[in-house]
């Protein structure tokens, strides 16, 4: 069991459930490419699903088995839209449960007999025998599909191998992937408080516990090291890692190495790792010279997200997510902070998740979500690393990426109350020169344009200059 990644996504559901729209909306929020089964039928059958029902139902059936079979043999992803009866063949159950993550688009029955009514799809003929078959249709449905998706934040967080769901945790060993052992990860903090119940959820496939440094310690190549001499795992096991964003980091980067690469499932337990660290595959330590110098793209087999783990979340901690909440919604254009927890949680994943997908080794569009988090950086080393919390210095760096696309600062104001940090301010600029490598007289920064973010806008230095002083107290 390798990476979320290495697993089509198959869409499956009944007629009028909206599958082929969701389809096409995924992939455009992917970048994945879309293979319609009913379209590669009449294309190889060389006849309409029409013609081919009428000469009966079996006829379609063993069409339609023998072009899921190979769709799903396809190497490059695919987003794979499927008819609404597939499901019934076990030859396409058995493909679909080897080669693709399956989401469900569950719609009910009224709603589906509303969009289909008065076509010529040959099973929504008649109201009565629509509604038998749904019903007849949906355990197989509900057997089938490793995902329920109730919008299109849910198919692409499936598309990502993300999972949010209040009481996850307690579900973590049916949603582990694999039959492999496990071994679990956390730091000494979050282990006494959750990590018990992660021991019971986890059940007989847990083989062994191990504990990293809390905070930034963790992030050390020692502390890999003593955990890799630790873990006793063969290559099918998976290391689930349990905690804030400094433990999925480090775990996630283990596991990248460990016996060449074994698969990991982040469980992150506070709000910065719920909708930023542990989402994209991005794994590391950090070096003296720098933060998260060494590591790799690691994508995990599964992200199991509980929001309710967030209640027992030190209130400075939470500062520090929402100011990457604020962040993420400013980037959606969307006020997602305003949402309840869970909410908050899923909406935030969702959207780094699709930029994640869109580009998942960081050379392009990715870099949007660094918004704010070029004077961040700066003002954190200006200040040595010490008393300047990375979600303070990002919320001042919102400010300035705000102001420098001509927006409102009100609503960041509002909600993060950004404090000016007491920082040299030479020392900051300096900082923020060499982060950049400003060529020319100009710096290469996120902005927010007015059809949405824009990376690497080139913005003169005096300009930078200005707002930067103005983070400073
Ligand atoms: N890989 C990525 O894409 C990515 C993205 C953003 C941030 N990061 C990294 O994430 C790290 C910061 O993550 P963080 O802020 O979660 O730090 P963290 O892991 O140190 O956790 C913060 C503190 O909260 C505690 N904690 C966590 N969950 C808790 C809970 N549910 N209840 C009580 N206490 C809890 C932890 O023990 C720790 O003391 C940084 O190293 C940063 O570089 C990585
Ligand atoms: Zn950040």
């Amino acid at each position: 069991m390798g990476s979320a990644l290495d697993r089509h996504v198959a869409l499956v559901g009944f007629m009028g459930a909206g599958k082929t729209t969701v389809a096409r909306e995924l992939a455009q929020r992917t970048n994945l490419n879309v293979s319609q089964v009913d379209r590669s039928i009449e294309h190889q059958a060389g006849r309409s699903v029409v013609e081919l029902f009428a000469e009966g139902e079996q006829v379609f059936r063993t069409y339609e088995e023998h072009v899921v079979q190979t769709t799903l043999l396809s190497r490059r992803r695919l987003v794979v839209d499927l008819g609404g009866g597939a499901v019934t063949s076990p030859l396409v159950r058995g493909a679909l449960l080897e080669r693709a993550i399956t989401v469900w688009l569950d719609v009910d029955v009224d709603t589906c007999w509303e969009r289909v009514r008065g076509s010529d799809r040959p099973l929504a003929q008649d109201e009565a025998e629509f509604r038998r078959l749904y019903d007849e249709r949906l355990p197989l449905y509900r057997e089938t599909a490793d995902v329920v998706a109730h919008d299109i934040d849910d198919v692409v967080l499936a598309a990502a191998g993300v999972h949010v769901e209040r009481g996850a945790l307690g579900r973590l060993g049916s949603l582990v992937p694999g039959e492999g052992a496990v071994s679990l990860v956390s730091d000494a903090y979050v282990a006494g408080i959750h990590g018990m119940d992660a021991q019971l959820a986890l059940g007989s496939r847990l083989a062994e516990t191990h504990e990293v440094p809390s905070g930034e310690e963790a992030k050390t190549l020692a502390a890999v090291d003593r955990l890799w001499q630790q873990l006793r795992l063969d290559r099918r096991g998976t290391i689930v890692a349990l905690g804030g964003g400094c433990t999925t980091d480090a775990a996630g980067y283990a596991a990248s190495a460990y016996l060449r690469g074994v698969a990991w499932v982040p469980v992150p337990t506070s709000l910065v790792a719920q909708v930023d660290a542990a989402i994209g595959g991005k794994t590391g330590v950090d070096l003296p010279q720098g933060k998260n110098l060494v590591g790799a793209f690691h994508w995990p087999a599964l992200t199991a997200i509980d929001p309710a783990l967030l209640a027992t979340l030190p209130e400075a901690q939470r500062r520090e997510g929402m100011s990457e909440v604020v962040k993420t919604g400013l980037l959606a254009g969307e006020p997602l902070w305003e949402l309840p927890d869970d909410e908050l949680v899923r909406r935030c994943a969702a959207f780094k998740a699709a930029v994640c997908l869109r580009d998942p080794r960081d050379e392009g569009e990715r870099a949007i979500l660094n918004l704010g988090h070029t004077f961040a950086h700066a003002l954190e080393a200006a200040a040595g690393y010490e008393g300047v919390t990375h979600g303070r210095a990002v919320a001042l760096g919102l400010l300035a990426a705000l102001r420098l696309s001509g927006r409102d600062t009100g609503q960041v104001e509002e909600i993060l109350r950004p404090k000016p940090v007491r920082v040299e301010r030479e020392r900051a600029w300096q900082a923020m020169q060499r982060d950049k490598k400003a060529v020319g007289g100009e710096l290469r920064l996120v902005l927010l344009g007015d059809d949405g973010p824009r990376w690497n806008v080139a913005v003169p230095a005096d300009d930078v200059r200005r707002e930067l002083e103005r983070l400073i107290a």
